[in-house]
């Protein structure tokens, strides 16, 4: 009736009911299931249909009106009519007692407290020679034991009665009538085992007696069909909840471990959830089916994927660590990335607790760092950093470890922040160890060379490379100082102080700032070796697992927003791209973390005169003097803080894009918008110059209406040829006025992975250009294809635009 009212047909209903004769009651009763719930008030005329229908001598009727009760029956209903139920349980018609057993679950599921008058006859249900009454009456008494504990003790003493019907069945020949695919009666087989686990539940004597009986199940049941696969998982979460035998408990995994390379994605998915359950009970069980498990890290279903990785970090242990770990790190390389970061956070919580030595420890660390360091939380790089001041036989090691990990990539964050803090920290130690062969190139005898000006050499070009944001500049620059007390050489001082000069005008108030007291701590030569002293060894302190984000910590915030699924899956959903890898939305601003130097330098520094040769003080400068974190060391991310955001939203949060190199065409006009990332030549733009650039954009047009056009400047990368940096400009002429909440989304081919950062401002003014960064990693160096959605607001008119255009490829000679 779609919502109708329907009351006119409520007294018809009721009138067919009324009727002796079966098809007008049949009508009647459909009628009454549809038409009334347990609110109308005809409801007590029904009751009184009802129970002379129950007592009607033909069973048909009496059939129709158990069927009417169990669906519509209010709990007044149910109490006034419980009794009638309960007369026709114990009815020499199976016909009847089936359906009464049925109505009769549903009276208690409607009226719990009403189960006692059930109780007696029910038992003698579970007699039944009828399979449909004994699976009513199976049914019926299971709930019962849900809903109340105290019936469990009543019904245990049915348990072995219950395995003479589950022998029966499992030893059965073929029975026509209940035989589904060569199996006798799965349902009931089924019901039956659920019963069974309830009632030997911490029962010791009643889990004896079904041992046997599950063993025989277990073993004997047709494994090839989906009916026996059900059979077999029942009785596999029976043997799991009951006292049973250990052996018995071994066959229970294994059938689970031979689930796992069934075809079907349901049965693996059980069994993984299964033996999820079962690792922490049977562990030397599980471990057996390591090998399957691992595999199921490469199925095609993401959510098998899911279970199987945490099954595989549920089963390390110190035995196993180093195989385990190393297949974990395989799969890291080629993990969805929504895995990633808790993969990395297991890892090196695994690393920590079972490490068989400092040196694997190590090396796990920075084989996870450079194949995942975009992906880890800083938790688990303050960890490494206490792990490797702590191993100070390991420095040398690590230090020249790191450095040439970053010789080779610098394009992973969590590897770029380790490696600049511990060279910064050891760079003597890596100085005193010369030249070193790198073992993990596949050339021989490649003999890094390891100089002053090496050292400062790698770290300028961290801070020069693409993949410089706020953060890795504070730490390179922090590094920096440290290595002016701790290289000797008088040409690569001169450059270190040359980079920190540079960097007093950087946009970035926390780098100014600290380049700014760095430089000055150069007039204070006699102290400034005591102020940059190695970092006291920090505490232990262990990670603490946290399935997803972290929200108050903004790198994992930040990890999070790379690769957070929601937003892009939409994006491409949109853009009918498929499942294309990336393609990032706008980002927030970011939140610089930021020691408690902003709070408080300025005004200390200002009251540090020069003459006074006092440590203390100008350790102040760099925060905490008296507390035991030293400032360098609160720089670290250890200490997130979103003060000085708004700041640095006021002076734009685009200074956040990393840097690209100037694409060959880009005339000198652009420099200024292009040294937003290294402020190191900005030079002001007069108003002709820029009158220049609009009617001159460089690079290639991807889309104009409005007076918006978007230009993309690509540049090829110069270290990784795979990686193409595409600097995006939003040029508004100026004829439709100013353009407002521009929004600029991209998504690439499956092959290619796409990193945008944030557009330097989404309010485009007449006669200016913005610009955004992207960078498109394409290893397999397929042709570049954009699809773009642009969405603005043009403010003359108030009119909101939502564009898609497409680009792509590149002319031949565009990089
Ligand atoms: C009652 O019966 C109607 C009609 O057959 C059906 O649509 C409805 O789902 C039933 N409600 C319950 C609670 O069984
Ligand atoms: C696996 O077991 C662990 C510990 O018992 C639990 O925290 C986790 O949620 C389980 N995972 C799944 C997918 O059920
Ligand atoms: C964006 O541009 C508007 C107008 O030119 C300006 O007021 C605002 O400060 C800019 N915002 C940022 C973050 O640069
Ligand atoms: C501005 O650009 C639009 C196209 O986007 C063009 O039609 C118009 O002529 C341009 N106006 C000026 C003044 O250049």
């Amino acid at each position: 009736m779609l919502g109708y009212p329907a009351h006119f047909g409520q007294m018809e209903c009721l009138k067919l009911v009324a009727s002796p004769k079966y098809a007008d009651k049949r009508l009647g009763y459909l009628g009454i299931m549809l038409l009334i719930d347990e609110k109308t008030e005809v409801l007590t005329l029904v009751t009184n249909s009802l129970k002379n229908d129950l007592n009607h001598n033909n069973m048909y009727i009496v059939g129709l009106a158990l069927c009417t009760l169990g669906n519509i029956s209010s709990s007044e209903m149910a109490r006034d009519l419980c009794a009638e139920v309960e007369k026709l349980l114990g009815s020499s018609n199976t016909y009847i007692r089936k359906k009464a057993a049925l109505c009769a679950l549903r009276i208690i599921r409607r009226v719990p407290e009403l189960y006692e008058n059930f109780m007696s006859r029910s038992k003698s249900l579970l007699n039944d020679r009828s399979h449909g009454v004994l699976i009513t009456g199976i049914t019926l008494v299971t709930e019962m034991c849900q809903q109340n504990p105290e019936c469990i003790e009543v019904f245990r003493k049915a348990v072995p009665l219950l395995v003479r019907h589950l022998k029966n069945l499992a030893s059965a020949g073929f029975s026509p009538e209940h035989d589904v695919t060569g199996v006798t009666d799965p349902f009931l087989q089924v019901k039956i085992l659920r019963l069974l686990r309830i009632l030997a539940q911490n029962d010791q004597e009643a889990s004896e007696a079904m041992n046997d009986i599950l063993a025989q199940v277990a073993t004997n049941t047709e494994s090839t069909k989906n009916v026996g696969n059900s059979i077999l998982y029942e009785t596999v979460l029976a043997i799991m909840d009951i006292q049973s035998e250990a052996g018995l408990r071994v066959l229970a995994v294994n059938i689970l471990g031979k689930f796992l390379s069934n075809r079907d994605n349901n049965i693996r998915y059980v069994a993984l959830e299964t033996l999820n359950k079962t690792v922490g009970i049977e562990n030397q069980a599980v471990q057996r089916h390591r090998n399957i498990i691992l595999d199921c890290l490469r199925d095609g279903d993401i959510s098998i994927r899911r279970r199987a990785l945490e099954l595989s970090f549920a089963l390390i242990n110190e035995g196993n660590v180093r195989v385990l770990t190393r297949e974990l790190l395989a799969f890291l390389e080629v993990a969805d990335t929504e895995f990633k970061q808790s993969m990395t956070t297991k890892i090196s919580l695994a690393a920590e607790r079972f490490a068989p030595n400092k040196r694997w420890h190590i090396d796990t660390m920075l084989r996870m760092l450079k194949l995942a360091g975009n992906h880890v939380r800083e938790e688990v790089l303050a960890g490494f950093i206490r792990l490797v001041a702590q191993s100070s036989d390991m420095h040398q090691y690590t230090v020249q470890k790191l450095f040439a990990a970053l010789k080779r990539d610098i394009s992973q964050e969590g590897l770029v922040l380790a490696g600049v803090w511990i060279i910064g920290e050891y760079g003597d130690v890596l100085i005193d160890g010369g030249n070193f062969e790198d073992e993990d190139t596949q050339m021989e005898n490649d003999i890094l060379k390891v100089t002053d000006a090496a050292v400062v050499g790698l770290l300028e070009s961290i801070l020069m490379g693409p993949y410089a944001n706020q953060l890795t500049r504070e730490y390179v620059l922090t590094a920096l100082v440290k290595l002016s007390s701790r290289l000797s050489d008088a040409s690569s001082q001169g450059k270190i102080k040359e980079i920190l000069n540079k960097h007093t005008i950087s946009m970035e108030v926390e780098i100014q700032q600290r380049a700014v007291e760095y430089t000055n701590l150069f007039s204070f030569d006699a102290i400034r070796p005591a102020v940059l002293e190695r970092m006291p060894i920090p505490e232990g302190r262990t990670i603490i697992e946290t399935g997803g984000n972290v929200p108050s910590s903004p790198t994992s915030g930040r990890a999070a927003s790379k690769s957070g699924p929601s937003d892009q899956d939409l994006l491409l959903d949109l853009m009918g791209v498929g499942t294309a890898s990336s393609g990032g939305a706008m980002e927030e601003p970011e939140a610089a973390p930021q020691s408690p130097v902003t709070a408080t330098a300025s005004s200390s520094a200002a009251a540090a005169a020069p003459q006074q040769n006092n440590v203390d003080l100008l350790a102040d400068i760099f925060g905490s003097s008296g507390s035991p974190t030293s400032p360098i060391q609160s720089q670290s991310p250890a200490t997130p803080s979103h003060a000085g955001n708004s700041l640095l939203d006021l002076l734009g949060g685009g200074d956040e894009q990393p840097t690209t190199a100037p694409a060959p065409a880009t005339p000198t006009g652009l420099d200024s918008l292009a040294g937003l990332s290294s402020s190191l030549d900005t030079t002001t733009t007069s108003p002709q110059q820029q009158q220049q650039q609009q009617q001159n954009i460089p690079g290639y047009e991807a889309y104009t209406k409005n007076g918006l056009r978007i230009h993309l400047v690509p540049s090829r990368d110069r270290k990784n040829p795979a990686i193409i940096n595409i600097q995006v400009l939003f040029n508004n002429n100026g004829s439709q006025g100013t353009v407002t909440d521009l929004q600029f989304q991209a998504a690439v081919p499956k092959s290619q992975r796409l990193q945008m950062a944030t557009a330097s401002n989404t309010t485009v003014e007449s006669s200016a250009t913005e610009k955004q960064m992207m960078r498109i990693n394409n290893p397999q160096q397929t042709a570049v294809k954009l699809r773009l959605r642009i969405s603005y607001v043009l403010a003359n008119s108030g009119q909101k635009v939502d564009d898609m255009a497409e680009y792509g490829p590149f002319p031949e000679n565009a990089f």
